[in-house]
């Protein structure tokens, strides 16, 4: 009880903190990369959007990446989302950035790798690669 009491509190502070400082920043962009890792020269197509934004179909060969800079809103309710593929893999939904998952896990550079595994995303405050998705699922 007072455990949740106390992560509940800290959630309220967090948002509080949050309001104040987003809208007073709200100017600070964040860049979102994808990376094509497959190997074999094999190439990924992604596309990803926004509510606001289509940033096109992209084909992005072995090795390069693909990536975008935008402010977040002030309603922290930023979202871009993804549908990517490859040769194994069709129209894989992900979402590339949410403000809500993402404005403490990777502040300004919010880094993906896609392998023939799944995706990895930078943990900026960790400094770790984490495996976010698997193609399987
Ligand atoms: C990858 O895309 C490029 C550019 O469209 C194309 O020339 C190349 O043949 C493609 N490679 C493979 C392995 O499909």
């Amino acid at each position: 009880m007072q455990a949740s009491a106390l992560i509940f509190g800290n959630a309220l502070v967090t948002l509080l903190v949050l309001s104040c400082c987003t809208s007073v920043h709200s100017d600070d962009a964040v860049h979102v990369s994808i990376k094509n890792r497959l190997g074999s020269g094999k190439n990924l197509t992604l596309h990803c959007q926004s509510k606001d934004t289509d940033l096109g179909q992209q084909n992005v060969g072995d090795g390069s990446e693909f990536g975008w800079d935008f402010t977040v809103n002030v309603w922290g309710s930023t979202l871009f989302y993804c549908d990517i593929g490859w040769d194994e893999v069709q129209q894989y939904h992900f979402d590339s950035y949410s403000f809500q998952r993402d404005f403490a896990r990777c502040q300004s550079q919010c880094s993906w790798l896609v392998s023939g595994e799944g995706i990895y995303g930078l943990n900026g405050q960790t400094g770790f690669w984490e495996f976010a998705y698997n193609w399987s699922s």
